[in-house]
Formats: structure tokens, sequence, C-alpha cells
């Protein structure tokens, strides 16, 4: 098989540097804490480290609200430390990607701060300003919603008596990328950080960025997406052609440089759609399926998305596939505690065709922290979120507080579990039960969520079919039953409450929960996968 680009077959893991590891005992993660663990995440066997954003920012939105694109927030470091994690990452053999926020910017940059002061001034075109509608345009020039979806995505500036756009949340105005300074501006600020080496960048809310320049109202078509109620239809704000073409001109920015330099996607939608950012090998390299954040636990359920991705993304495009970001519930919460199930889908993530991304902490099992409103720190949670009551919030599956996934990387079992010095209150609590769950404690461990991870990190490495082999899905096999052959590797596992025997057997490579592989048959219990070596193949049947 020849060689593919390195970000075909890549691994990354997520860092939310607030919560990775604090150097200076302020209670915040910082670039020197994640530095100080480049050699743990070299040895869990990930390939790429994908760092949320640390750049300059009022922390409104814990830096996905910037006021200054080419520095670094100081509670995080400085441009020396972000230029030493790069160098220090690549000298341990991994590759290095940052988090560009391209749609909006803090509402205090400099550029929005001018762009409010008048209609004349140099920047007033920066951002998405309109009139309103209505007599003396009290009302939004139109139905576009936040992406909190019951509030408009308009607001008022009492300053200029307009309105601008704010996609996502009120502080945080959309940049007008039809402005040709603006382009060049963040085009810039993305140069700036490629010449720093930085091996690519993770697209924040990418398919948002360029909307319906005359503005028009988005359908009205009530419904559920994803786990959430949408009121219209996103057809004039989100995933448009013109997104497209932008994610091709970016492309041609990141090939000025050497070595494949990567541009992943954080956007929306139908694989088909999603699939279109991708243009002709012209435009993003690879683009985030969510659907695994919002699973069922169930074994048709992952074949008929695996299809639907495999469809979508046939090689060498490659499907990049997630269980956990900063943003959504923790897996050990999805599947109600039970660490034997984020095992099997561990083993699922891992051995599937496509780039997996671990969450910082989802390879020793992190759960959720379970935490209250009101001391909510998350923007959403705070704002929006507050008026929910508690109770009712407890029982939901999605979290609304992304505090609950955003707190501290548990290190070991003392007071702040490693994070910050004891004696220092980290920026959120640390989940109580990180005297039991920890990296320290699981390290030694054979038999741990962090071992699991790194023999199936190390066996992807290592195997050329897990790589850049093919996938396909292995036919009539027992209810509750997922397999799929990877050229001379084959994967069971079992997501029923019964157990099953498969007619596949072959050398044990990985294994989690109770197996036994026997002479041309493996029985799976409940909760268990394994990843077998068969050279020959054989008819499957229940
Ligand atoms: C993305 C980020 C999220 C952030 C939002 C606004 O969805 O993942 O954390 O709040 O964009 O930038
Ligand atoms: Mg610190």
């Amino acid at each position: 098989m020849p060689e593919s680009p390195w970000w075909q077959s890549t691994s990354i893991y997520q860092v939310y540097p607030r919560s990775y590891a604090d150097s200076d005992g302020d209670g915040i993660g910082d670039l020197p804490g994640i530095i100080d663990r480049l050699d743990y995440i070299r040895d869990l066997g990930v390939e790429t480290v994908w760092v949320s954003p640390f750049f300059a920012s009022p922390q409104l939105d814990f830096g996905y609200d910037v006021t200054d694109y080419e520095d670094v927030a100081p509670e995080y470091g400085t441009l020396e430390d972000a230029q030493r994690l790069i160098d220090e990452a690549h000298a341990r053999g991994l590759r290095v990607m940052f988090d560009l926020v391209l749609n909006h910017t803090s509402d205090q940059h400099p550029w929005f701060q001018r762009s409010r002061a008048s209609r004349s001034n140099p920047k007033a075109d920066w951002y998405i300003w309109a009139d309103g509608r209505g007599k003396h345009g009290k009302r939004p020039p139109n139905n576009w919603k936040s992406a909190m979806e019951f509030t408009s995505a308009w607001q008022y500036s009492p300053i200029r008596k307009q309105w601008y756009l704010c996609s996502f949340l009120p502080f945080q105005p959309d940049l007008n990328w039809r402005n040709p300074a603006v382009k060049a501006a963040m085009f810039d600020a993305v140069r700036f950080w490629l010449d720093k080496g930085v091996d690519g960048f993770r697209l924040d809310i990418f398919g948002t960025i360029m909307k319906d320049p005359a503005l028009t109202d988005n359908p009205v078509r009530p419904r559920m997406y994803n786990g959430f109620p949408r009121l219209t239809e996103r057809v004039h704000t989100e995933n448009t052609p013109d997104n497209v073409a932008l994610a091709k001109e970016l492309r041609a920015v990141v090939d000025e440089y050497p070595g494949d330099r990567v541009l992943l996607g954080e956007v929306f939608g139908p694989a088909k759609v999603l699939r279109s950012f991708l243009g002709d090998s012209d435009g993003l390299h690879l683009v985030f399926l969510f659907d695994f954040l919002t699973y069922s636990y169930d074994a048709d359920w992952f074949a008929r998305t695996i299809t639907d991705f495999e469809r979508n993304f046939p090689a060498p495009e490659q499907p990049t596939y997630v269980l956990e970001n900063h943003d959504r519930s923790r897996t050990i919460d999805r599947v109600g505690g039970d660490r034997d199930k984020a095992a099997v889908l561990a083993v699922i993530l891992l051995t599937l065709r496509g780039v997996p991304t671990v969450y910082m902490g989802q390879e020793i099992g992190m759960s959720n922290t379970p935490l209250r409103f009101k001391d909510a720190l998350d923007p959403i949670a705070a704002s929006v979120f507050r008026r929910v009551p508690q109770f009712v919030a407890d029982r939901l599956s999605e979290r609304l507080n992304r505090d609950e996934m955003r707190t501290p990387m548990q290190w070991d079992d003392s007071a702040n579990a490693g994070f910050c010095p004891e004696e220092v209150q980290p920026w959120l609590p640390v989940n109580p039960d990180h005297s039991r769950v920890n990296v320290a404690a699981q390290s030694n461990r054979p038999d741990s969520m962090l071992n699991l991870y790194r023999r199936l990190l190390a066996l992807r490495r290592e195997s050329p079919s897990l790589r850049d082999g093919s996938l396909a899905l292995l036919e009539a096999l027992p209810p509750g039953v997922l397999g799929y052959r990877r050229n001379d590797l084959i994967v069971l596992a079992n997501l029923s409450e019964a157990p099953a025997t498969v007619r596949y057997s072959g050398e044990l490579l990985v294994e989690t929960g109770q197996v036994a592989v026997g002479a041309g048959r493996t029985t799976l219990f409940p909760d268990s996968a394994v990843v077998l070596r068969t050279v020959v193949p054989r008819v499957a049947s229940a």
C-alpha cells in the first residue's frame, strides 16, 4: 500500500488549554503546561495535537472570542511559548493544529470597536451591519436566528443606530468576509501561524461564515435537529455555496506552504453536504462528522452511520470520527456510567477507516462534572439556559452547561488532580471522581481505559490495514453485533445484552470485555469487542 499523506491516517488529540495543565499556579491551564505533558501525549500514541484557542481574548467564550489573532492571552503564555509548543511537539514526532475562529471576533476586538463607532469609518464594513425593519428600524433586519435558535442573530447598536450580525452569541460579531480587506487580514493571521510551523487548523463553525448577502429570510420549519429544537431551515446562513468557495480560497493559502498543512472544518449537516467542503481535493482536507456525539448504543445505528460516511467519503477522502469534545457530553455519561460500553466505543472509534479524534480525558474515561447553573461560567449556560430549572437540566442527556465537560484534566488523586497546586483554586472545580479516575492510577493497571486507548492507538500506528486499508461491514452477524473487515483485520463488537457467537476467528490483537476466541468462532459477551488478525476470509453466518 502506498503511503498516504499524514493527515489521511492521523489521530487527533484535542487539548482544551485552560483545563489541561497549569504550570504557573494561577489555577488556569497554560501553554507551558501542555509542553510539560507532550511526553504523555506522545506515549498515549496519538499523532496530532489540536489545541483549542489560546489567543488574546476577554475569555467570555473562553477563547472563541478573539481580540488579537496574532497574540497569546497572557494567562496562557507568550508567543515564544506557542513557538516552543510547535517545536517541542515536532521534536517528539507529533503534528500540531491550532484553532481558528474565522466567523466572528470578540466585540472587544479593536476592529469591531472601530466598526461600531460610525457608518463611515475605515472599518465600518468589516462586520455585517444592516438597518432594521419596521418603523424606525426597531425590528431586526431579517428572521435569522442565533446558534441558540430562540433569539435573533442581530444585535442593535445604539451608537451606529444599526444592527450587527452575531451568528453565535451577542458578544461575537460576525466578520464581513465579503470585504476583501477582512479576508486579507484574516489570511495574514493564518500565514502568521503557518510561518511558525503549525501543521494545520481546526476551523471553528466554518459553515456559517458566508451568509446570503441579500439577507433573505430563512424558511420557517420547526423541528428537532441533533437533539435540539430548530425553528428555521438555515439555507441562507449555513453551508452555502459561497462557504465552499471560501474553503478553496483558504486551501490555496495553506498550499503556499510546504509539508501538507491541513484544514479540518467544524461544520454541521448531512454527510453529503459536508462532503462538498472538500471540493475536488482543493477544499478543506477534513470535516468533522459529529453523528457519534449523539449515537444510540446500538449496532444497527453504527452500521447505518458508518455506511453513510463510507459512501460519502470514499478513499482517498476520510471520515473524521468524534465521540467527545468541549461542547458535548462525555461518553461515559451517555452510556449510563458504564465503562465497559465506553471501552467498546473506544475500539470502534480507533479502528474505523478515517481520522479519529480524542478529547483530553476521554482516554481515562472522564465523566461530566455535575455543576449548578447558578455557578456557570459557560456563556451559553449562564445566559441562555439559566432559566431552565436545574432538576430538568439534570435529567437531560444533552448537557446544557459546557463547564461540565471542561473541568480540569485528572492526572492523579491529589487535591487538584495534579492540574494545579493543591493550595490554588482551579478555574473550574475538579471532578470528585478524580480520586479513582486519573492518569497515574490507570497507567499501571493493564486493564484500564488508558491502556486500552494506548493499545488501540499503538495498533493503529503500526498497522497499514488500519491506517490505509479499506473498510467492509460484515453481513449477517447476530443481532446487536457490529463487525467490519479492515483488510486482514476484523473488528467485532457486541453492543447487545446477550452473548453472541460469530464465525470469525484469528489472532487476538486487542480485546475489551469478556471474549472467547476459538477455532473458527469467537464468542463475545455483552459489551465486549475484539480486533482479530485473520488471513482467510470466512463466510459469515449467525
Ligand atoms: C464552536 C466551538 C464552541 C464555541 C463556538 C463559538 O462551536 O466549538 O466552543 O463556543 O464555536 O465560537
Ligand atoms: Mg496557569
